[in-house]
């Protein structure tokens, strides 16, 4: 048995990472941590165990378990890390560091993957690659920029950094406040989209992509992803085109699009793929990033509560701020 432990496993991606890996690997024995900001979504069954926790109050003897650790905990989204810096601080960088001391000298474990942003790109003009020079502006990517280097600098233990573009997709917890969910949930339910600026460049990856890879990644056995940066996504557009493109999809009829030219969004970058295809070389891009969208929209078609505040990261940290970091 392989045993894996996932920080943030009940968020966003780790609510498809832990059945995707399940299921894909019969020797796996995945453990769950998550302080349950949006709720409890993983299905406990003989293969995951799950621990409602801080990951910070995780003691040295805790992580001698497991083989391989996978790091999805971040306040990922960028209005919500402005929200209360102190916080975001110390729950993306200085509780890190405080992770990394209590696991560096453990033998048992063989990898370290960090989920980071390709966000760190900031505003770039040229086609970005990881060689290309990080230009981070929200806190949320200037802290997950330092602590790459920390994980670079530090060595220890292998790591992996995967630089996801924006995520997409159905998850048990539900985002709206991502792109492409966004544009899907309001075509659908509001039959209007609101763009804001509209002509920046974003690179964009659909969840079920993200776990494939982190899949592939954990399955290395010759080390090629090791002590190495990865951007992971499948496709780059600018968000006129994509509103376009996912009507053009799926077809949704009488749709009003507003066109917002003033954003504060500052961000734009268009990253090569060339990465993801080397990971993932048997996958045919553009037939893949249709198919994906368009499972998407059935799976937003049919949710029973697509407005709910829980779907909404910023509206969870606000009222947690509010009652207990004042
Ligand atoms: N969603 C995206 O578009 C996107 C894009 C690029 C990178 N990423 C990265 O992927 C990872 C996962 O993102 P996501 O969209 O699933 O985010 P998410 O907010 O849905 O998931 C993060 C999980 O971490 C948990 N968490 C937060 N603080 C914690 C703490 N102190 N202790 C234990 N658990 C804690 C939350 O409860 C949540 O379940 C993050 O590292 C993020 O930076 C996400």
């Amino acid at each position: 048995m392989t045993k894996i432990l996932i920080l943030g496993s009940e968020g966003f991606l780790g609510s498809v990472l832990t059945p995707y890996l399940l299921k894909n690997n019969v020797h796996f024995e995945i453990t769950g941590v998550d302080k349950c900001f949006f709720g409890m979504n993983n299905k406990r069954n003989k293969k995951f165990k799950f621990y409602k926790k801080d990951y910070n109050q995780l003691s040295k003897n805790f992580f001698q378990k497991f083989e391989i650790i996978i790091d999805l905990v971040n306040i990922s989204n960028d209005p919500a890390s402005e929200l209360n810096k102190r916080f975001t601080y110390q729950t993306n960088y200085t509780n890190k560091l405080k992770l990394y001391s209590k696991i560096k000298n453990l033998k048992n474990i063989s990898r370290y993957i960090y989920m980071s942003s390709c966000s760190v790109y900031g505003n770039n003009k040229n086609l970005i690659n990881e060689k290309s020079k990080p230009k981070p502006i929200s806190l949320y990517s200037k802290l997950c920029l330092k602590y790459e280097k920390y994980l670079k600098k530090n060595k220890k233990i292998p790591f992996t950094i995967m630089r996801l573009g924006t995520l997409y997709g159905w998850s048990d917890r539900m985002r709206y406040d991502i792109a492409i969910n966004k544009i899907l949930r309001d075509m659908i339910y509001l039959k209007k989209v609101e763009i804001l600026g509209g002509t920046q460049l974003r690179f964009f990856c659909y969840n079920k992509f993200a776990c494939e890879t982190i899949n592939k990644i954990i399955n290395d056995k010759s080390k090629i992803t090791f002590n190495k940066i990865f951007n992971v996504g499948n496709f780059n557009t600018n968000i006129i085109n994509l509103s376009k493109k996912i009507l053009k999809l799926t077809k949704v009829k009488n749709v009003s699009i507003f066109h917002e030219t003033n954003t504060i969004d500052k961000r734009s970058y268009e990253v090569s793929i060339k990465s993801s295809k080397i990971i993932n070389n048997n996958i045919n891009f553009s037939k893949f990033t249709n198919n994906s969208i368009i499972e998407t929209f059935k799976n937003i078609k049919i949710d029973k509560k697509p407005f709910l505040k829980k779907k909404i990261t910023l509206s969870v940290y606000k009222d947690y701020l509010n009652k207990y970091e004042k």
